[in-house]
């Protein structure tokens, strides 16, 4: 028996099988997908080649493992959040998926900010172009196709969760979970319901948005699709980086994890209680389950591995993400790289600052400075942009993290680890299963399924290495986290 889990990223999608009755992680397939960038500033997903990469993923690794479909005893769903898809009842994309990053809407958002408090006590989040539904507003302004559907009555919002449920369940079930609702501003954070006032505020009507349901319960069943049987259950929905928490078995107070994915986002959980930041996190829902709502604070970087992603495809000095660490070791007197920053503000800064409109820089560079040079300087970047979560989440939990849990593609290389446990001062815990969103996902579904507890996730969960903080290069970091936060101060 299997448990399926379906991960649509920000730059790929990937499909896991774990065993239903070890929770083994079996195998998984990932595919990644083409990026729109039709504007300056703008970033775009095609729905339909969303969904295909989410069919090609499945039928590989369920060929490659010769898995018997009719063994398959629940679907995880999770997904890249606040990324706003409209379609119409038929399940048909109306126009692009606007992808989180997508700035389109800095502006719309700076007309509201006299309104910026009134969201934050609501939905836990500030006014910024991040979260879906200033970019509904959008749509509903701009969109020929979603201004017809929405006067013919045909037009449906969702996040990407809410996209992959309705075609997977042959258009049945119009559904989203709390983790993800609570990524649209649009959600009241203490009823986890819809908000008259919020919505109105961004003319959004409710009517146009899924139900809200627990994380973990009955989404609808499999119908309608070539490559998957009638009448398998979806038992699990979170936003990526609650599934990650979920995965990291963070159910306890306090406990929190960073996932290293195309952006870093920091969460921790604070229990039943919803903690408002004065520091510049958000306030958002761990997930939801037999009627509790477990919430976190979380701190949320744009950018991780998309830094690296722009190495390989803009400045080509790599052919893969592992390269970096290879040449970023050739750096053997990093003294000389002190002045050399690369600030990776590809897409603005989100917390702890919230500059919508803040761009990239590499700066200090001198006639001697190399690509290995600049590799190693892009791994610092994540990390110094992780630093900031790190500092801002310390002081609104007002006291030093129990254990810093780390996950995704990027943490597999050690020396980004190495980095930012000297950089925070902190040490870094690796688990052994570093794709812990599509695992915890699939483990939300298992527990829909009645085939283990949330208990049982924190039995499965093992460390696999833990990198202690050395002080071997501590002048050297002072100085740069001293010439990075100069930066940040003077330009934005
Ligand atoms: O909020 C955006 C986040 O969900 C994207 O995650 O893993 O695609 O970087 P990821």
């Amino acid at each position: 028996m299997y448990i399926l889990s379906l991960d649509q990223g920000t730059t790929g999608t990937t499909a896991t099988v774990i065993n239903a009755e070890t929770f083994e992680f079996i195998d998984k397939e990932n595919q990644e997908f083409k990026q729109y960038f039709p504007n300056t500033g703008w970033v775009e997903h095609d729905l339909d080649e969303i969904w295909k990469s989410v069919r090609l993923t499945v039928e590989t690794v369920l060929k490659r493992n010769n898995i018997d479909t009719s063994k398959i005893k629940s679907i995880g769903i999770t997904n890249q959040r606040e990324t706003t898809c409209a379609f119409n009842r038929k399940g048909e994309p109306l126009a692009k998926a606007i992808v989180w990053q997508d700035r389109r809407t800095a502006q719309y958002c700076e007309s509201l900010k006299a309104d910026e408090e009134l969201f934050k006590k609501k939905s836990g989040l500030p006014l910024d172009p991040y979260f879906s539904g200033t970019k509904m507003h959008w749509l509903l302004e701009n969109n020929q196709y979603v201004k017809e559907a929405h006067k013919n009555n045909d037009l449906r919002f969702g996040t990407i969760d809410t996209f992959l449920l309705y075609r997977l369940t042959g258009q049945t079930s119009f559904k989203t979970d709390v983790s993800n609702a609570s990524r649209t501003l649009l959600m009241e954070l203490d009823n986890c319901s819809w908000d008259d006032e919020l919505c109105e505020k961004l003319g959004v009507d409710k009517n146009l948005l899924p139900e809200i349901c627990e994380s973990i319960c009955d989404f609808g069943i499999t119908k309608r699709l070539n490559f998957l049987p009638d009448g398998i259950p979806i038992n699990g929905i979170l936003g990526d980086q609650q599934a990650a928490l979920f995965g990291q078995a963070c159910f306890k107070q306090g406990t929190g994890k960073c996932t290293y994915g195309t952006g870093a986002f920091m969460l921790v959980n604070t229990g039943e209680e919803k903690k408002y930041s004065d520091h510049g996190l958000l306030t958002t829902v761990a997930y939801k389950y037999q009627g509790k709502t477990h919430y976190a604070l979380e701190g949320s970087c744009y950018i991780a591995g998309a830094c690296v992603q722009w190495l390989r495809d803009n400045l080509q000095i790599i052919d893969n993400a592992a390269q970096t660490e290879d040449k970023a070791l050739n750096v053997k007197n990093i003294d000389q790289i002190k002045d050399l920053l690369l600030l990776p503000f590809f897409t603005g800064i989100g917390s702890p600052y919230w500059k919508p409109n803040a761009k990239a820089a590499l700066i200090g560079m001198t006639r001697a400075t190399n690509t290995d040079d600049i590799c190693r300087v892009a791994l610092e970047g994540i990390a110094l942009s992780i630093n900031d979560l790190i500092k801002a989440m310390k002081s609104d939990m007002g006291s030093d993290l129990e254990e810093f849990k780390v996950d995704g593609g990027a943490v597999a290389n050690n020396l980004l680890m190495q980095i930012q446990a000297d950089i925070s001062q902190i040490n870094v815990t690796r688990p052994q299963i570093i794709e812990t969103t599509s695992y915890g996902a699939a483990l939300a579904a298992a527990i829909g399924a009645g085939l283990m507890t949330i208990e049982d996730v924190s039995k499965q969960w093992k460390k696999e290495s833990l990198f202690e903080t050395k002080n071997d290069h501590r002048q050297y970091y002072d100085y740069k986290k001293n010439l990075w936060s100069k930066y940040i101060e003077i330009n934005f």
